[in-house]
């Protein structure tokens, strides 16, 4: 029996030794030490022996079953952490490196600028109307002064819809949506595009943005005209910003005005620090930058105020224009094209 259980001893050895893996461990536990393992059976019949033999033969089985119960938990232990070791050099991560950088999108020129002015003009009062691209001549020129044979229907070259509708060639018509629906005092300013029949070019787009802006109150003076939109422009354009107000015309303006700001580019020195002289305001010092004046009575007539009682004043200005300036952008085309190289300068 001693010497059956030392050659079971021998074979377990040996078995251990040619074990890689976890299922080969497993595998010859079962074998050895499982319900029906072989280690287990003689375990079992050594009550059967004679008593002489039991403690004897008992204690080596019980010997030989601790170690290889211990072998198993050891070569386990080993493999698990020279598995961890591997793991360690192969899978390690250089936290230093750059990330991988998604490219990211950001708001279009026009939009950045339309948003600040409108950030700007909501600041001081304003509220934002819309409305309709395609206007009733009523609304895109009657109302506003501009009779159907008047000249100044020449001054904006129109996109006929039909008989009687137009694209928008202003932001103007909102004025008279909107005091048609309430009475004053009223102060909105209207951002959109608007549409002129137009060769493109360098300057003209069939398609621009205008912002208009009007208050209407009482005693509403151009002094108030004034002091609205030279602070506009000084938050646009920076706090050394001028304006200068020349007459103007516009039908629906009496009197009408427009509005220069002091160059963004050589500041209204007329010349570059280095004596050449500025080309973005034709060495003038001046830009135009948009049209104003005080609300004409016969506007206030067409849209049923007394204009004995109400004043106000309006203007109109250009987004594209002023993206221009503020970026220094020279062909008003750029904007329409979605050319990456140029959207991702901004
Ligand atoms: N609607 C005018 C234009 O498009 C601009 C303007 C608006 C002028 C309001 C005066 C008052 O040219």
């Amino acid at each position: 029996m001693k010497a059956s259980l030392e050659a079971l001893g021998a074979e377990i050895q040996a078995a251990l030794a040619g074990c890689r893996t976890d299922d080969d461990l497993e595998r010859l536990r079962v074998e050895y030490l499982g319900r029906k393992g072989r280690l287990t059976e003689i375990m079992r019949g050594v009550g059967a022996l004679p008593p002489e033999e039991r403690p004897v033969i008992g204690e080596l089985a019980n010997q030989l079953k601790r170690h290889v119960d211990q072998r198993i938990v050891v070569l386990r232990e080993h493999w698990e952490s020279e598995r961890r070791a591997r793991a360690l050099t192969n899978e390690k991560i250089d936290v230093t490196l750059p990330g991988r950088t998604l490219p990211r999108g950001h708001s279009h020129p026009l939009t950045t600028v339309l948003d600040e002015a409108i950030g700007i003009l909501v600041g001081l009062g304003f509220s934002v109307y819309e409305g309709p691209h395609i206007e009733d001549e009523h609304h895109n020129f009657t109302a506003l002064n501009i009779p159907a044979d008047h000249p100044a229907r020449d001054m904006h070259d129109t996109f006929f819809v039909d008989q009687s509708h137009v694209l928008r060639t202003h932001t103007s018509p909102v004025q008279i949506r909107v005091m048609e629906n309430q009475e004053p005092p009223i102060a909105a300013i209207v951002p959109g595009p608007v549409y002129r029949h137009e060769v493109e070019s360098v300057k003209n787009s069939a398609m621009f943005h205008q912002i208009e802006g009007f208050l209407v109150d009482r005693r509403v003076t151009f002094g108030d005209l004034k002091g609205v939109l030279a602070l506009f422009v000084q938050r646009m354009f920076g706090d050394d910003t001028r304006v200068r107000f020349r007459p103007s015309f516009f039908p629906f303006t009496e009197p009408s005005a427009e509005v220069d700001i002091s160059c963004v580019i050589c500041r209204g020195a007329r010349q570059l620090p280095t004596g050449e002289p500025c080309r973005v305001c034709k060495s003038t010092g001046w830009l135009e930058i948009l049209g104003s004046g005080l609300i004409h009575p016969e506007v206030f007539r067409a849209v049923g105020y007394d204009p004995e009682a109400v004043s106000g004043f309006a203007f109109g200005m250009g987004v594209e224009r002023m993206a221009m300036l503020k970026y220094g952008i020279t062909d008003i085309r750029l904007f329409y094209q979605n050319d990456h190289r140029f959207l991702r300068q901004f």
